[in-house]
C-alpha cells in the first residue's frame, strides 16, 4: 500500500490542501471524494453517523478512524475511546489533531476488549469480501466486552446495477454484488487496487447468525444506507 489515503490527509492537515481524492470501481466512473468531508465536524456528519456516536459508550475502538473525526468527538465527550487504523498517515494525522490514543494497526491484530466498536463510512468495506466476513465477526465478537456492541454502516448497492428502465443487470454467476474492486487515485498517482465490501443488511445479519452474533437495525440512511448494531 502507497497510502496516498494517508499522504491526502497529511496534506490536508498541513494545509497544502490543493486536490480531492479520485476514486472509482469496476461498476462505477470517476467520484470525487472531498478531503474536507474527510474532517467533517458532528454537525456535518451523516445521521448514522450522529446516531452510532450517541449510542457510544464504555471503553470504545475506532476501527479505520481516518483522520479521527468521530473519535475527538466521543473523547472531547470525556469518553475514553481507541482509534487504530492501517494507514501510518491517517493515525499521524489523528494523533496531531489530538486523538490522546491512536495506533498504526489492523483491526485483525487488535487484543484488547471493549464496550463499543464503531466502524463507520461503509464499515463493511474493511472484510473486503464476502468470505472474509465470518473471520472478521468472529475476531470482533472475541473483542466484545460482556453486554459489548459492534455499531457498524454499509449499503445496499442493488441499486447501482439498475439501468434506465429499472432492471437489473447483476449477473447472479458473478461474486456477491456489493463485492468491487476500489480504486483511488491521488495527484495522478494510483493507489494499488484495494477490494472494498458493501453488504445490504440481509446477508450482515445471516453472517452474524452463523458466528452467534446478534444483528439488529438500528436506522436506515438516506440513500440505501443503514446502521446495525451487532451483539
Ligand atoms: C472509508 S475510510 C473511513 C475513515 C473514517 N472512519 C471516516 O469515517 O472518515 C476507511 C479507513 O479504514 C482503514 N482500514 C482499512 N482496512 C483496515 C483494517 N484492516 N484495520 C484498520 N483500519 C483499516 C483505511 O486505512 C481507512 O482509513
Amino acid at each position: 500500500m502507497k497510502d496516498l489515503f494517508g499522504k491526502a490527509l497529511l496534506d490536508y492537515q498541513n494545509d497544502n490542501y490543493t486536490e480531492d481524492i479520485i476514486t472509482s470501481t469496476n461498476i462505477s466512473e470517476n467520484d470525487e471524494l472531498p478531503l474536507p468531508y474527510l474532517f467533517r465536524s458532528f454537525k456535518e456528519m451523516p445521521k448514522l453517523e450522529k446516531k452510532a456516536l450517541q449510542l457510544s459508550k464504555g471503553k470504545i475502538l475506532d476501527v479505520g478512524c481516518g483522520s479521527g473525526s468521530h473519535s475527538l468527538y466521543l473523547q472531547e465527550k470525556g469518553l475514553d475511546v481507541k482509534a487504530i487504523d492501517i494507514s501510518k498517515g491517517a493515525i499521524e494525522v489523528a494523533k496531531k489533531r489530538g486523538v490522546l490514543n491512536a495506533e498504526v494497526l489492523d483491526i485483525l491484530d487488535e487484543k484488547e476488549t471493549f464496550h463499543t466498536i464503531l466502524f463507520l463510512m461503509n464499515g463493511t468495506g474493511i472484510f473486503q469480501e464476502l468470505k472474509n466476513v465470518s473471520k472478521y465477526l468472529k475476531h470482533l465478537k472475541s473483542l466484545l466486552k460482556p453486554k459489548g456492541q459492534i455499531l457498524i454502516d454499509s449499503s445496499d448497492i442493488k441499486y447501482m446495477y439498475e439501468d434506465e428502465d429499472g432492471g437489473l443487470w447483476i449477473d447472479t454467476n458473478a461474486n456477491y454484488y456489493g463485492e468491487l474492486d476500489y480504486y483511488l487515485c491521488y495527484k495522478n498517482e494510483d493507489e494499488e487496487p484495494m477490494k472494498w465490501l458493501y453488504l445490504d443488511f440481509d446477508t450482515l445479519k445471516l453472517a452474524c447468525e452463523s458466528v452467534g452474533l446478534t444483528c439488529e437495525k438500528v436506522m436506515d440512511g438516506k440513500h440505501y444506507d443503514y446502521l446495525a448494531k451487532l451483539y
